[in-house]
């Protein structure tokens, strides 16, 4: 695309576009950067000025399959014209989603029972809060209906996905979070642990401040705990040792339901199939979205286990059919997207990968950044990592916020070729690249990487 068209398009998109997660005023007045993105091929961008960047973060964590996968085109296609549309309402079917209930159902495992389809992660995590209390009332339990996340969640934005988002800046001016949401402590270990504490005493900890919300509360107010089994959005972080087998337990003891948040660790970025499976965590409901379809088409789920799911059955018996749907539930198109995305998946192995290749970006993370003066903490599992950067690592001291680290380590990155996040909480750089990354490619990421970190750390 030649400056000229650039300059038009951009023009017009800051004149008529209200962009997500976007200064709005800056943008419209033109000092917020744009870029336009016309095409992408395996793990790389290219945008309208003809620059080719590698996406360390994957879109949205969400491209795993990577960019410019034609067998995902030909299946979209090919369904459009088959049938591009019907409804999944009063039993209606097609044999796209039957095939991919099933599949999704068998390989998630945990007794898992059925799959109903949303569009997004944040209508996906409605539907768990609707399933949730419709639950809870169908047993005769009307009170229960608070829900607990934890502070730095990210479950969405939506009036409730919102209010259990536990990050300031998606709650701001909007009026939330709602009544009946709370939440509980962050198991962020590098920030949160106390002197001496080792991470299972911390995780122990985290354990006890829930039992004391859902006791200080009242266990018949509380219908369920919503978790990331990775926390994403929030800085990456992964459970502390010990952490989910310490929190489960309570759950039980005061049938509090479980909903695992899987819209990021779905579909192998941690190296096993769901994020579930790397840490033994046994759920009632779990989300699913991004690496469901590789964000070719939008297409999320809740995975429904058999606990909620025989008390469904018991409700539609005693109330008559569901009154819950979305016109575009199981879109055919959308599912061929997630089937032939999912075959890609397994025959290529990227889970696997995000398992060989994601130790091997860990394993060269740790080597060259855990002694940094500017990196506070290294972390991750799989192909989700992040950079923490600290003013004094000895001393453990933030930057100050309006200094904006994170942001300028990202802004060098892609100055280098590197999209990676500036995450939305703390001076954090997150990493997620297409499942398909390769070694030489990882190789490539920490090339820029330690260039850009270099950069901004001899500007301080
Ligand atoms: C864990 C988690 N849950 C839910 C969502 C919301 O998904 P969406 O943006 O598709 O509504 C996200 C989005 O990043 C997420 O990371």
């Amino acid at each position: 695309m030649n400056q000229q068209l650039h300059a038009a398009l951009s023009a017009l998109d800051r004149a008529h576009t209200l962009h997500p997660s976007t200064h709005l005023a800056q943008f419209a007045r033109g000092e917020a950067a744009n870029r336009i993105i016309v095409g992408g091929q395996g793990v790389y961008v290219e945008d309208s000025l003809g620059q080719r960047s590698l996406d360390g973060f994957a879109g949205l964590y969400c491209v795993n399959v990577g960019y410019g996968r034609q067998e995902l085109a030909e299946a979209i296609a090919h369904q459009a014209q088959q049938l591009a549309y019907y409804h999944a309402y009063a039993g209606h079917s097609h044999e796209p989603v039957i095939r991919l209930s099933e599949r999704i159902v068998r390989q998630a495992g945990m007794g898992m029972q059925r799959v109903y389809y949303g569009l997004s992660g944040s209508d996906a995590n409605e539907t768990n809060i609707k399933l949730v209390w419709y639950y809870h009332n169908v047993l005769g339990r009307p009170q229960k209906k608070k829900i607990i996340s934890r502070h730095r969640a990210y479950h969405g934005s939506g009036l409730m996905t919102g209010s259990l988002t536990g990050l300031p800046v998606f709650q701001q001016a909007f009026d939330l979070p709602l009544e009946g949401v709370l939440h509980t402590t962050c198991p962020h270990y590098y920030w949160n642990a106390e002197a001496g504490e080792t991470e299972a005493m911390f995780s122990q900890r985290c354990a006890e401040d829930l039992e004391r919300l859902i006791l200080a509360e009242g266990a018949e107010t509380i219908a369920a705990f919503i978790a990331e089994p990775v926390m994403g959005t929030g800085g990456i972080i992964p459970p502390p040792q010990g952490y989910w087998a310490a929190i489960q337990p309570i759950l039980r003891k005061y049938e509090v339901l479980l909903i695992v948040d899987e819209v990021v660790t779905a579909f192998g970025r941690t190296g096993q199939y769901f994020g579930a499976h790397t840490y033994q965590i046994q759920p009632d409901l779990i989300t699913i979205a991004k690496g469901l379809t590789s964000a070719y088409l939008p297409l999320s789920g809740v995975i429904v286990g058999e606990k909620v799911w025989k008390v469904l059955e018991q409700g539609t018996d005693q109330l008559g059919a569901l009154g819950h749907g979305w016109t575009y539930s199981a879109h055919p198109v959308c599912v061929a997207a997630a089937q032939a995305n999912l075959d890609i998946v397994e025959r290529e192995n990227l889970t696997g990968n995000a398992r060989e290749t994601g130790a091997y970006l860990q394993a060269q993370l740790q080597e060259h950044f855990a002694e940094h003066p500017l990196v506070g903490e290294v972390r991750g599992v799989g192909l989700l990592a992040a950079l923490e950067f600290v003013a004094d690592k000895q001393k453990k001291q933030r930057f100050l916020p309006n200094q904006g680290i994170g942001a300028k380590v990202s802004a060098a990155c892609l100055q280098e070729g590197l999209i990676a996040r500036a995450m939305p909480h703390g001076d954090i750089l997150g990493l997620a690249p297409p499942l398909v990354i390769s070694r030489d490619e990882v190789d490539l990421l920490m090339g820029m990487l330690k260039r850009a970190v270099e950069k901004v750390y001899s500007s301080l």
